[in-house]
């Protein structure tokens, strides 16, 4: 089997799924400017400590999370086990610098994935390649770490093996002590830390000595700007199993050299954060999030939209707002978004068209004036057509006024087809077309 075959088969339940949540919660959340705060600012570790000490997150209820993304229509749900700033949300016997150690004397960890698991959900964990706490990462010369180009630093000797070691033993950790991991978020590759500077080919055959249908993203090799070379002719032995865009939809799906689809997911945030920041309020319309899930899908992708606790474990009500209207729309409409694929026809004026084998389902998200033009179907293709959300039948809308249209089958949205009718779903109304036979 090659790589591109061995992935698509690792991967088949992950493009079924559709939707994640991803969850950005650490020490970060008590300065709640974000989870680059200390790299922003400038903080050295030892005044960061503070928030170490301080830590003490009281309302934490993991199932209370799972079950909002169980609701929220969520196939699989990825924590940060590890952010850039080095503090480990679980019980590492490499560091102090844990969560066992804060108030919460707690593996939150080992917590969060027995509570996905509870709630029948795939378990993710993400981890940060970075670690701006440990002694032997690079500092003075380094773009991101918060002592980079700071004096004291610039003839510090480091021992990047050292630290190598130490993140391999981490990962190791997760992938031995925490049951089956479904995915691996590693975050992230930048200037010439990448590959094989993280000894990424030891890295792999370990994690999959241990968890051999783990999926991995690709950020061994790049980040959130950069495909990999799971795309190229020669994948590298860490290529990963998905290309990780972020913050951005690929404007026409992800393919590699043979022009086939890769799995891709798109990370994105509600408002501009990962990390808890209560003073971002820009969140994201939950119709235009949806709209977004319809997109990824349509182009043969995944969604996985972050929350952002705050340092008590609370999520705050916009995000839960936003998951609310997901899980009220994905319960009447989730068949054509699980399992389903690129339909293969270009996008038509009004909405997206997703397709799972001969269900074809056409997302409005703008009325039509008179019938609805199916443009793209063929004309002779359609058995028959449904509301997806509630099985009423939808007529064909051919009459006088589409006589001009004759290769293009029409819906009927009302009683006659020169009626314009609201949609009876504002954010998104999808109908199942039964198509004769597969495209
Ligand atoms: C970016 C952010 C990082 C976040 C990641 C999630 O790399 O810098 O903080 O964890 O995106 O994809």
């Amino acid at each position: 089997m090659n790589r591109f075959e061995e992935v698509k088969k690792r991967t088949e339940w992950f493009q079924k799924d559709r939707f994640g949540m991803f969850i950005h919660w650490g020490l970060y959340a008590i300065p709640g400017r974000g989870e680059w705060v200390m790299s922003a600012e400038k903080i050295p570790a030892e005044e960061y400590e503070q928030f170490f000490e301080e830590f003490d997150p009281v309302d934490y209820d993991p199932g209370e999370w799972a079950r909002m993304a169980k609701e929220a229509g969520m196939k699989y749900v990825v924590m940060t086990a590890k952010h850039h700033d080095g503090f480990c949300l679980f019980d590492t016997k490499l560091t102090d610098y844990k969560s066992t150690n804060t108030k919460a004397r707690r593996d939150l960890v080992r917590e969060f994935v027995d509570a996905v698991r509870a709630e029948g959900l795939k378990v993710g964990l993400y981890y940060s390649l970075i670690d701006w706490h440990h002694k032997d990462f690079p500092k003075y010369a380094d773009i991101n770490h918060p002592m980079r180009g700071n004096e004291a630093y610039k003839d510090e000797k480091i021992d990047f093996d050292n630290y190598l070691k130490f993140m391999h033993g981490q990962i190791e950790e997760l992938v031995t002590n925490y049951g089956k991991i479904d995915i691996l978020w590693f975050d992230y590759s930048y200037e010439d830390l990448r590959g094989e500077k993280w000894k990424a080919t030891d890295l792999i055959h370990m994690v999959r000595a241990h968890q051999p249908d783990v999926l991995i993203d690709n950020r061994l090799e790049t980040s959130g700007e950069g495909f990999g070379s799971l795309v190229t002719e020669q994948p590298s032995e860490f290529c990963g199993d998905f290309v990780s865009p972020e913050q951005i939809i690929p404007p026409e799906g992800i393919m590699n050299y043979r022009g086939e689809q890769v799995p891709w997911e798109l990370c994105l945030t509600m408002n501009n954060n990962w990390g808890y920041n209560p003073t971002d309020h820009d969140y994201k319309e939950a119709s235009l999030l949806i709209h977004k899930l319809v997109e990824c899908v349509s182009k043969g992708g995944n969604m996985i939209l972050n929350v952002g606790p705050d340092a008590r474990g609370n999520i705050n009500e916009e995000s839960r707002q936003i998951l609310h209207t997901f899980g009220g729309w994905l319960k009447k409409n989730g068949d054509s978004i699980y399992d389903c694929i690129n339909a293969g026809i270009p996008k038509p004026e009004w909405g997206r068209y997703t397709r799972k084998g001969n269900k074809l389902y056409a997302h409005i998200f703008e009325c039509a004036i008179g019938p609805l033009a199916l443009t793209g179907v063929p004309v002779d293709a359609v058995a028959k057509i449904r509301r997806l959300a509630d099985s009423t039948e939808v007529k064909r809308g051919e009459s006088w006024i589409t006589a001009s249209y004759q290769d293009i089958p029409f819906a009927c949205l009302g009683e006659i087809p020169h009626f314009t009718y609201p949609l009876t779903d504002a954010i998104d109304t999808v109908l199942e077309i039964t198509l004769k036979e597969e495209l």
